[in-house]
């Protein structure tokens, strides 16, 4: 046993450097990968920026002080190690170094304290009042956005305005579910029976085609990870082209499958849960589809929007999203449905541009 402990000891004494070296190799690699879509070291909105002041000094003090720590450590471990014919020395107390170790954590938290205070009130700020306004709501396992003054109902694809503050209005129909798009802005919890806050402006510069990817961050039942949105940052024209395509009715299909597929939509269970807009479907349990056919994904950006998607989907929900609130439609799992017809209401759910 003893030689066992001081074989691996002098191992160590041996070959601390490539040892530690190879022990620090993992934390250099995780550090190679911050640009990542949900990483929130990537600022593209004015609270994630807010947030990331504070972070950044917590950061570098915080792996200041593990360094040293660790470097003191293996130091000592080495330096006053126990040896044949030598005990290791002992010692009780040491004012000044009691001093010191109380004195310089102290100087660290006032120093993390002083940007940590002024983000909490930064973050606190009533928005300007030309804010867009936007009504945020959880549901298991989707995301409504209403903008009410737009008169306009969307779900799981927001689209915001780039240099302009949006505020929003936070709250769930069912469960708590958190809003969070790590490089605009976020976490807050989106509490049922409560109304909570936050705003923010997606920096000037940062509109692009692709999506900001955001994501439910509390855990909210079976198809929690399955509760992402998306969110496009527009130029204001492509902002104000977008919300005047998306307060109009819902589109009257022209194609012959599409037709049908209105006719299925209409009579199936469908209406009951489903608003089109300017159609009979006025139902406020599922997502709004006036528009669905413009929109990138479906399923709460589980599932790229294709007809094939929509159908599989329609089919039975639970497969891709178990749990779901969405009754299985197709006969084969004892819905109504016969394939020909969930491919029609496919055909005119992607009509609806
Ligand atoms: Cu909603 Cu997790």
């Amino acid at each position: 046993m003893q030689e066992t402990h001081q074989g691996r000891t002098s191992a160590l004494a041996r070959r601390p450097v490539p040892l530690l070296a190879l022990l620090l190799l993992p934390l250099f690699a995780a550090g190679c990968a911050y640009n990542l879509p949900q990483s929130t070291t990537v600022v593209a909105g004015s609270h994630n920026q807010t947030l990331w002041e504070p972070y950044r000094v917590i950061f570098w003090l915080a792996g200041i002080v593990f360094v040293a720590i660790m470097a003191l450590t293996l130091w000592i471990s080495i330096r006053f190690r126990e040896r044949p014919g030598r005990a290791p020395l002992q010692l009780h107390g040491n004012t000044r170094l009691e001093v010191l170790w109380t004195f310089i954590p102290v100087v660290i938290v006032v120093v993390m304290a002083v940007p940590t205070v002024s983000a909490i009130q930064r973050s606190a700020e009533a928005p300007p009042a030309d804010a867009l306004k936007i009504v945020a709501i959880g549901h298991q396992w989707w995301f409504e956005f209403v903008y009410p003054d737009l008169k306009l109902t969307t779900a799981n694809e927001l689209h915001i305005p780039e240099g302009k503050a949006v505020v929003f209005e936070i709250r769930s129909q069912d469960v708590i579910h958190a809003f969070w798009v790590p490089q605009l802005a976020g976490k807050i919890d989106m509490v049922p029976g409560h109304v909570n806050g936050i705003s923010f402006t997606a920096l000037p510069g940062k509109a692009r085609a692709e999506p900001y990817l955001g994501q439910c961050a509390e855990l909210c039942g079976l198809s929690h990870a399955h509760m992402r949105f998306r969110v496009y940052v527009d130029t204001a024209a492509d902002f104000d082209t977008w919300a005047k395509n998306n307060t109009a009715n819902a589109a009257r299909p022209t194609e012959a499958t599409a037709s049908k597929g209105a006719e299925v939509f209409a009579r199936a269970a469908c209406i009951g849960c489903h608003t089109a807009k300017g159609t009979a479907a006025a139902g406020l349990i599922g997502p709004d589809l006036t528009h669905v056919g413009s929109r990138a994904t479906i399923a709460a950006g589980t599932l790229a929007n294709s007809a094939d998607n929509l159908a599989k989907w329609i089919a039975n929900s639970g497969d891709f999203k178990p749990g779901s609130k969405m009754p299985p439609m197709a006969q084969a799992h004892g819905g109504a449905l016969t394939d020909e017809e969930i491919k029609a209401v496919a055909a005119y759910l992607l009509a609806l541009k």
